[in-house]
């Protein structure tokens, strides 16, 4: 199971260790952790409203369909709305951009200041959330390069170059994930406290664990390396994982370890998969725990973005079991 320090029964929440990180840089203003704050509020509302959604009929499509050419669920387009009205207040940031909007949202450009740029997924695996499926918000964080006229040419910037990335798990619990480049910290919000409260520090995942995720549905779509891969896993006793929300997914392979997979498809030959704010913040919190990410060619987080929108390939988990996908997909790396 994960290793990572427990804590011990005192209450430490997320503010409190937003707050202690900020201490670690002297000269820190504080423009971040009232980032992470808005964030950890969108989070109280989103699982709020993710909780009631049968029972104030906001399910369903929306009836419209987003950028990538997906119907948008009702719930997508509350949860954006809720993180826009969190965020949209913060004076630190420059640039917001979302899966559901085409454009990124200019705040701050310029000498107005915004030292940041927030992207994000505002509720990710929302085709599940019809039969109460865990879902999920995605964030990332990059400084804002006010130099740059172009919001996009901003938020085009290698996942590497993240200041912090994380997500909001809504299941059983409502979870909260983060890293700030200092290893990976757990939280669980307590309902009637009100507060994310600190249950690990320091997760590692697994550096093995024979079980892998995928859609096997579009296995002939996949290329042969990848189907060779899966035959290879089939014949070495590996079991299968699959919920189809990345978040539910990647939670739990960051815990128990294991390898989820995005190939090329036919019908998506870079992957389903957005790289500025789902591929990169998975990324990096499975770097920060030990584990790899990879696009087959490279690490994930060396990929040079050049479009907000723009889908990768996505091998992530533990240690042992990218580098066994990667010995059928990339032998010469
Ligand atoms: P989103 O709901 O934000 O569009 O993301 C859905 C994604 C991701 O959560 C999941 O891993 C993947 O879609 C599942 O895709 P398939 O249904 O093609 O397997
Ligand atoms: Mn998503
Ligand atoms: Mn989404």
């Amino acid at each position: 199971m994960t290793t990572g320090e427990s804590v011990p029964n005192n209450l430490y929440s997320l503010q409190s260790h937003i707050l202690a990180e900020e201490s670690r840089h002297p000269g820190a203003s504080g423009d971040f952790s009232w980032i992470i704050s808005a964030i950890s509020l969108a989070g109280k509302a989103i699982a709020h409203r993710v909780r009631r959604a049968r029972l104030e009929n906001a399910l369903g499509d929306e009836g419209s369909t987003n950028v990538q050419g997906e119907s948008q669920q009702r719930m997508d387009v509350i949860a954006n709305e809720i993180l826009m009205r969190c965020l949209g207040t913060r004076a630190s940031i420059a640039v917001l951009a979302s899966e559901e909007d085409e454009e990124p949202t200019i705040l701050r450009r310029g000498s107005d200041g915004g030292k940041y740029c927030v992207l994000f997924d505002p509720l990710d695996g929302s085709s599940t959330l019809d039969a109460n499926g865990a879902v999920g918000t995605i964030f990332s964080i990059l400084r804002n390069d006010a130099a740059v006229e172009s919001a996009e040419a901003t938020i085009c910037q290698p996942g590497r170059q993240q200041v912090a990335a994380g997500y909001i798990l809504y299941g059983p619990s409502t979870a909260f994930v983060i890293t700030t480049g200092a290893g990976v910290s757990l939280f669980e919000l307590d309902p009637f406290v009100g507060s994310f409260i600190l249950v690990k520090r320091d997760l590692q995942v697994p550096t093995a664990n024979r079980v892998y995720s995928v859609n096997e549905a579009y296995t002939q779509s996949f290329p042969a390396e990848y189907q060779s891969y899966l035959s290879w896993a089939h014949a070495s006793k590996y079991s299968s994982r699959y919920i189809g929300s990345l978040c539910a997914d990647v939670h739990r392979i960051l815990l128990n370890g294991g390898v989820f997979l995005y190939p090329p498809t036919i019908s998506h030959p870079s992957g389903k998969l957005r790289l500025l704010y789902e591929g990169n913040p998975m990324a990096m919190i499975m770097e920060q725990a030990g584990g790899l990410s990879s696009c087959g060619a490279q690490p994930t987080l060396d990929v040079q973005p050049t479009k907000l929108h723009q889908r990768v390939p996505l091998i992530l988990g533990s240690r042992d079991e990218v580098q066994a996908v990667l010995r059928h997909v990339a032998p010469r790396s």
